[in-house]
């Protein structure tokens, strides 16, 4: 493992003014997301679809990295053009989706383990050849009446750790992503307790198994109340509290941490993460790896029609330019209005 290497990616990955694009959609999800603007799923279809994001050279100038999902690191545009390369020609990084999702954990009902350590070590020589220089796995923590419960917090910061670990040492950049679901009717404060404990485990198991934190990314939930609390948050307290738990739990050698949106709404996501950086003096940068807060407009613009990419483009160039503000604390719910 070269160490300065892999901060360099790292650095490169929260460069200020830009963030990370969650294209990893596995065959399942993006169905759902096409279901949802009447899009047929077909390899051709994601194809389309996703090298019109990458073929977007304003969206992709506030773009530092995207993550890949497996079928399309291997896929060509159109012109014959390997995707991977429309996005190094970007000035992006490309990085891959490793996990192979979530099964039930057994003896822990309703809570689930992240799966893909077997073979690892081969799938990320493999993609280091094809060019992806991070990677991500997902770990999943729901919030519910009695969970989560210490067995599932343990044995998922432990498999996070362990693909974190095969990452460096295949000189790729892991991102570790524990998220702790907003689906539950729990307040912000109950949010904020669990996220600590699983952020905690995380760390010490990153210890452990001897990662060394200045070459990876984290990839946390913010600290939001369920969807169904009676109790919203404002931007504020949400940013202020989200802040003060990072700085309990992320030790200041880890060079950014990338948010994911979790189900926020675009312009949720987006307003959180200007806050969390207008309050300033923090130890690592701040910046996000969404999914669907870039994606929901530019799909709908698509809507699976050819005559439609360039407002497809126009709709990930505005949000991108949004996110790419917020991560530098200057983005102001104005520049929404003008742009609709
Ligand atoms: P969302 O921003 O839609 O939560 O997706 C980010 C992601 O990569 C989840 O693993």
């Amino acid at each position: 493992m070269n160490l300065s290497d892999l901060n360099d990616v790292a650095v490169a990955m929260v460069t200020p003014g830009k963030g990370i694009l969650a294209a990893d959609e596995s065959t399942g999800t993006i169905k759902k997301r096409f279901d949802a603007i009447k899009v047929e799923s077909t390899e051709e279809s994601r194809r389309d679809y996703r090298e019109m994001l990458f073929r977007s050279a304003e969206g992709m100038s506030y773009i530092s990295g995207v993550i890949l999902y497996d079928e399309t690191i291997w896929q060509h545009g159109k012109d014959g053009t390997p995707l991977i390369k429309l996005i190094e020609q970007a000035g992006s990084i490309p990085g891959i989706k490793v996990d192979e999702g979530t099964h039930p954990l057994p003896f822990c009902p309703g809570e689930t383990i992240t799966t893909g350590l077997d073979r690892l070590a081969d799938r990320l020589t493999k993609y280091y050849a094809q060019g992806a220089r991070f990677a991500k796995w997902r770990a999943v923590i729901d919030i519910g009446n009695d969970i989560p419960s210490m067995t599932a917090i343990h044995v998922n910061a432990h498999a996070l750790a362990r693909y974190a670990a095969l990452c460096q040492e295949a000189q790729i950049v892991p991102i570790v992503e524990p998220e702790v679901l907003m689906d539950g009717d729990h307040n912000i404060d109950r949010c904020y307790e669990v996220t600590r404990r699983v952020l905690n485990e995380v760390f010490r198991e990153l210890r452990v198994q001897r990662v060394a934190l200045e070459g990876m990314i984290l990839k946390p939930n913010m600290v939001v109340p369920g969807k169904k609390s009676m109790k919203q948050a404002s931007v504020q307290e949400v940013a202020e509290k989200t802040v003060r738990l990072l700085k309990e739990c992320v030790p200041a050698a880890v060079p950014g941490i990338a948010f994911l949106s979790g189900g926020q709404s675009d312009e949720e996501a987006t307003a959180h993460l200007d806050a969390m950086n207008r309050i300033g003096h923090l130890p690592w940068r701040l910046t996000f790896s969404y999914g669907r807060a870039l994606q929901a407009t530019p799909q709908k613009a698509w809507s699976g029609k050819a005559e439609n990419l360039a407002a497809g483009q126009r709709a990930f160039a505005h949000r991108a330019h949004m996110n790419g503000l917020a991560s530098l604390g200057q983005w102001a719910a104005e520049l929404e209005r003008k742009a609709a």
